[in-house]
């Protein structure tokens, strides 16, 4: 399982390992430069609003660098470099930076994605094309190690994925599990509670056919819960039918308000807890809600962006269990 960072300036000396991979210093034509050079490259850059710098990490390693730029047009933004770590390549690193891309671009309202490449790198000409992109113009460059070859210039214009919030049933069993595989393996409290698939009496994960029945007792009675407020999870899902997230909702106001929600580490950083918020907030309005509340801890910056970002205003804090909790309400 791959994840995103921002590169920060400790970060460097995994771009200045990768960059002095010989075959990546062939790749991209490019020639040497010490740990040092990076450091001075990236500090002189620190301060540009037209770039972000990610790296593509697993649980313990670094595979990758993703440079993107031209982030204060208006239309068109660039994937500027993508290399990948000896070690990982060919193992699908390169797509999952690309699709990133694509899905950090687009929340950021680009409509169209570029890069270069030269006419000799068959392994990025593949990923891109594979990825969607075209060929718009083929130019003449001269590389950093002096090669004269031929640039490509491929484009490709940034489409919405179609996101729905749907009620979990037998055709998510596959999605589910791979999803829960992955998350179980990184994160020990799984967002929101009711995705989670253990069970304490007898010490193990529940089938998916018996957490099916977990989720309609919780939407049914509510029995089961603490609160007593039948509540409804919905995955947030893809028209591939890939679950990026969960969000609950509790059919009256609780404590800790209407709604809880989570997006797979995986995803997160790309706008798609707004959106699915968004959704949610649809599903209250139908169900005759006229606000809903939201109860973050204070400490979540993240949760508490979604929920500014669909119009929440900050009601009261308290606090418990020894931390800090905010009250939103959302006006429907
Ligand atoms: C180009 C690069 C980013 C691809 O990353 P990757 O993680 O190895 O690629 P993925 O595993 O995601 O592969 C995606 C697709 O790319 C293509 N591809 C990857 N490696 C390839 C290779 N060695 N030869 C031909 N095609 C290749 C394939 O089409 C592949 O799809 P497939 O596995 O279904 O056949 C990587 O090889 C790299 O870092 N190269 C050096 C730096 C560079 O050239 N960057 C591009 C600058 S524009």
């Amino acid at each position: 399982m791959y994840y995103v960072k921002p590169l920060i300036a400790d970060d460097v000396h995994y771009v200045a390992s990768i960059m002095s991979e010989t075959s990546n210093i062939a790749a991209l034509h490019s020639t040497y430069h010490s740990l040092s050079e990076w450091k001075c490259i990236f500090d002189e850059n620190a301060c540009d609003e037209d770039e972000e710098n990610f790296l593509i990490c697993t649980d313990n390693d670094v595979c990758a660098w993703l440079k993107l730029n031209g982030l204060l047009n208006t239309d068109t933004a660039w994937i500027s470099m993508l290399v990948v770590a000896d070690k990982y390549k060919h193992q699908g690193v390169g797509k999952f930076a690309v699709e990133y891309a694509f899905e950090y671009l687009h929340s950021k309202g680009f409509n169209q994605i570029g890069v270069q490449t030269t006419e000799d790198n068959n392994a990025a000409k593949n990923l891109y094309i594979k990825s969607g992109f075209s060929i718009a113009e083929i130019k003449k460059f001269k590389a950093e190690d002096g090669t004269n070859t031929d640039s490509y210039v491929m484009l490709k214009i940034l489409e919405s994925k179609k996101y729905s919030l749907v009620i979990p049933d037998e055709t998510h069993e596959e999605a589910y599990i791979q999803m829960m595989d992955k998350w179980e393996a990184v994160e020990k409290s799984i967002q929101p509670e009711l995705l989670r698939r253990y069970s304490k009496s007898s010490g193990v994960n529940v089938s998916y056919s018996k957490w099916l029945q977990w989720c309609k007792d919780d939407r049914t009675t509510g029995s089961m819960l603490s609160t007593g407020v039948p509540c409804t999870l919905y995955f947030f899902v893809d028209d591939t039918g890939e679950i990026f997230g969960a969000i609950e909702i509790n059919q009256k106001n609780t404590h800790r308000g209407h709604l809880h929600a989570g997006i797979v580490p995986w995803h997160r950083g790309k706008g798609l807890g707004t959106k699915m918020l968004e959704s949610a907030l649809g599903i209250c309005r139908n169900m005759g809600m006229t606000s809903v509340d939201i109860v973050p801890y204070k400490s979540n910056k993240s949760a508490i962006k979604t929920i500014r970002k669909n119009g929440g205003t900050l009601m009261d804090e308290f606090f418990e269990d020894e931390k800090w909790s905010q009250r939103y309400t959302i006006p429907l």
